[in-house]
């Protein structure tokens, strides 16, 4: 069997798992990333270019004829249109178009396509006009309501505003001030949902949808969900509260749909799909959509998967998806995040990282913020560790997870201690 090179485009613990997975495929050789981590570099050439950087990575590939495939982990490349450009080039790509990736890149895009194709949702309105969205504020009588940036802001886009005074605040902070730059132009405003979160992720070829196994994830930086939003402090796998008959529901009313509603609109999805559920009941509402992995939910699902990641990438690039079936173990698995103290304001880099000597059966490390310098495993970022275990029960991957994590040891160092404990 041939082996074959891959690219892949970002540098944390979402890229670190599924290079971790990737590498588990006789059909992937040599793997570079970029940018990569500490971590990352262990199993992969990292090259020192940015995600966003489109034009060092066509300069790459062009230089570099052996890779043949490139894989896309964050958002933002995404929203650039990395993988048009690349596509144009002649390049194999898994990810989803600048077109496709609206569904995150743009909330008005995306609530506006839920509304058309009747997929379940908070009730909204859009505006692009501070003194009209005031208007429309002071007309609301029910709070919470949640105000929303149009565009991507590394997930802190969203205000959930108790009474008018905050509404107005937020309202004025996004649209005025622009605290979150052009992704502020336009907003949404709209209901607060109760209930229980859950993230999908399911892979797409632009006809045949597949989900993952389900995640939770803990978004809120202290325990009892206290503390700023953050881009996630830990998940488990699979998410117990979400039921088979939300699964079915979810399929038939809102994956299929989402798809259809796509094709609708000219727009061919291939990649990974993100779905962000409310269920309160037997409803099961969108939140939010991501065109992309979820991270840290990536850390949790992967070591789940038995397929083989690369025949599953091939498949969704040549529309083949439907001879897939997607497998999981039962095992379940617990991802606990180690963060720098101070994320997801301020945190100081640099800081000299210990990690165990050896780790028990099942448990996996995933780099997120790290790199070496001088020799010395550092902290580079806000998430710095992912800790992943899988076990028998939710509680004992729990158990596992949250032993590894007392043993790896950097200053300031800052987990929640309540993740995946039901
Ligand atoms: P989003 O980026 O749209 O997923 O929003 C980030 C987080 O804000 C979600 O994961 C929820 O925790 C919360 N959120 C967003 N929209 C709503 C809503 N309509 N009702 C309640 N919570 C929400
Ligand atoms: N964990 C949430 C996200 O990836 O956006």
């Amino acid at each position: 069997m041939e082996r074959k090179n891959l690219l892949i485009i970002g540098g944390g613990g979402r890229e670190h798992a599924i290079i971790w997975k990737l590498a588990k495929s006789p059909h992937v050789g040599k793997i570079y990333c970029a940018p990569g981590n500490a971590g990352i570099a262990e199993l992969a050439e990292c090259v020192n270019i940015t995600a966003t950087d489109i034009s060092a990575i066509l300069e790459f590939l062009k230089n570099h004829p052996d890779i043949y495939m490139t894989v896309v982990g964050p958002d933002d490349p995404l929203s650039l249109g990395l993988v048009d450009k690349l596509e144009a080039e002649g390049f194999r790509v898994f990810g989803p178009t600048k077109a496709a990736s609206q569904l995150e890149a743009s909330k008005v895009f995306s609530k506006n396509l839920m509304q058309k194709y009747d997929i379940p949702t908070a009730n909204y309105e859009t505006f692009s006009d501070y003194s009209m969205a005031i208007e429309f504020v002071k007309g609301q009588k029910t709070y919470p309501l949640v105000i929303k940036a149009d565009g991507l802001a590394l997930g802190k886009g969203v205000l959930i505003c108790e009474n008018f005074e905050e509404a107005e605040q937020g309202l004025k902070q996004i649209m005025l001030d622009k605290a979150f730059g052009e992704a502020g132009q336009n907003v949404v405003i709209e209901e607060f949902l109760k209930g229980f979160e859950v993230s999908v992720l399911a892979f797409c070829d632009g006809k045949t949808i597949l989900p993952m196994a389900s995640a939770r994830d803990y978004k809120r930086a202290h325990d009892n969900d206290i503390g700023l939003n953050t881009g996630g402090m830990g998940t488990y796998s699979p998410n117990d509260k979400y039921l088979p008959k939300h699964e079915e529901f979810a399929y038939d009313h809102i994956l299929k749909k989402t798809v259809d509603a796509l094709n609708s609109e000219g727009i061919k999805f291939k990649g990974v799909i993100f779905f962000g559920f409310m269920i309160n009941g037997d409803n099961v509402k969108v939140l939010e959509y991501n065109a992309r992995f979820g991270d840290p939910e990536t850390q949790s699902v992967l070591p789940r998967l038995e397929n083989d990641l690369m025949e599953v990438f091939e498949a969704v690039i040549d529309e083949r998806l439907n001879e897939i079936d997607l497998r999981f173990k039962e095992e379940k698995c617990v991802t606990v995040v180690l963060a720098s103290g101070g994320y997801p304001e301020k945190y100081e880099k640099h800081i000299p990282i210990t990690l165990p000597d050896k780790l028990p059966e099942g448990v996996t490390i995933f780099h997120a913020g790290t790199a070496m310098i001088n020799n010395q495993l550092v902290t580079n970022g806000g998430r710095v560790i992912n800790i992943s275990a899988l076990g028998k029960t939710i509680e004992d991957a729990r158990k596992k997870a949250y032993k590894i994590a007392k043993k790896v040891k950097f200053k300031n160092k800052h987990l929640r201690t309540d993740i995946a404990k039901l």
